[in-house]
């Protein structure tokens, strides 16, 4: 058996986070550029039967049936070999490493399961079509996570820009023009589990409040997704303003990321605003190609933990109908 390397990107939420959680539509792109990696190699000299996981940036090196029933990683595993209905496997290794962030808004444990998925039905010679990836995914998440709403392993199984709503089959989109990202790690971590379930007790004590919030963020949303269609990059960028604002209302923002927000704003972004789960973490500024370094040198100043420059190709994407799957 070869070994087999695979691997997953990250990705940013552009508009529609957290209401997607409640049946509101939201927009994703794949961050191509930044990524995590698999390969998973046969272990000739070791015991029959025996898996071991070596993740470089977690230094852990353990066998799988050392793990306990909790890591996520063994769960991402027992669901794969249980959907492949695969009871024993050859002796292998299997090393992670990633150079997506821990719970910073980039999907990195959705990156992860996609990404060991992929390389480890590879490797087992059942490889998975996206749309198996993208359910298995989203099992693992829910059981690790418990409430979220499948858009980061959506958008991260098949690596294209998604329009998503539950219930709703998945559009890919394709902006009209190439457009022009700087994305900052403000430093600041809050779990994307700890900020939904924060917004799910808001919303039970106030719920005629944050409801209607829904609302609106909901017509950004399908505003920035025409505003992309039309290669409209001013009213995606303002779409995007309005989303920041309504998030601040919300409790999801954090100093930093208001900090790095003003300091886009200033530099040029068209539009600028926190990406996932937000009190901490990603900030996504849209900007043009002209300014786009200036922009990154301005949320360094700023004090951002980290930035990166990506870009969105435009009108390239192919809008594949395997893709039409319907979210339960
Ligand atoms: C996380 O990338 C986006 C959230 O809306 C959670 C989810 O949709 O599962 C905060």
């Amino acid at each position: 058996m070869p070994a087999i390397t695979a691997s997953a990107s990250a990705k940013l939420i552009l508009l529609g986070e957290h209401a997607v959680v409640y049946g509101h539509p939201a927009i994703a792109i794949p961050f191509s550029d930044m990524r995590l990696h698999v390969t998973v190699e046969p272990a000739i000299l070791a015991k029959p039967g025996s898996l071991r996981v070596i993740s470089t940036d977690m230094q852990s090196d353990q066998l799988f049936y050392e793990m306990s029933d909790d890591q996520p990683i063994k769960q991402m595993i027992i669901l794969l070999l249980e959907y492949l209905g695969i009871k024993s496997i050859p002796s292998c290794t299997l090393r992670i490493s990633s150079q997506i962030p821990l719970g910073a808004g980039f999907g990195s444990s959705a990156a992860l399961a996609v990404g060991i998925m992929r390389a480890l039905s590879a490797f087992l010679g059942h490889s998975l079509a996206e749309k198996e990836l993208d359910q298995l995914a989203y099992q693992s998440e829910q059981f690790i996570h418990g409430r979220l709403s499948g858009i980061d392993t959506t958008v991260i199984a098949w690596e294209q820009a998604i329009y998503y709503q539950r219930g709703h089959a998945v559009e890919v989109l394709k902006p009209l023009n190439t457009l022009h990202f700087v994305i900052a790690d403000s430093g600041e971590r809050t779990p994307t589990v700890q900020s939904v379930a924060y917004l799910a007790m808001r919303l039970e004590r106030e719920e005629t409040i944050i409801k209607p919030r829904f609302h609106e963020i909901e017509k950004q949303v399908i505003t920035a997704k025409h505003a992309l269609h039309i290669g409209d990059q001013q009213m995606l960028g303002e779409a995007m303003n309005q989303n920041q604002n309504i998030l601040v209302d919300l409790g999801l923002s954090s100093p930093m990321l208001g900090k790095l927000v003003s300091a886009a704003r200033e530099a040029g972004a068209l539009g600028a605003k926190l990406s996932g789960g937000g009190q901490g973490g990603a900030l996504i500024a849209l900007t043009k190609t002209e300014t786009q370094a200036e922009l990154a040198e301005a949320l360094i100043s700023a004090g951002a933990a980290n930035v990166w420059t990506t870009d969105l190709p435009g009108n390239q994407l192919s809008f594949p109908s395997s893709l039409r799957r319907t979210i339960p």
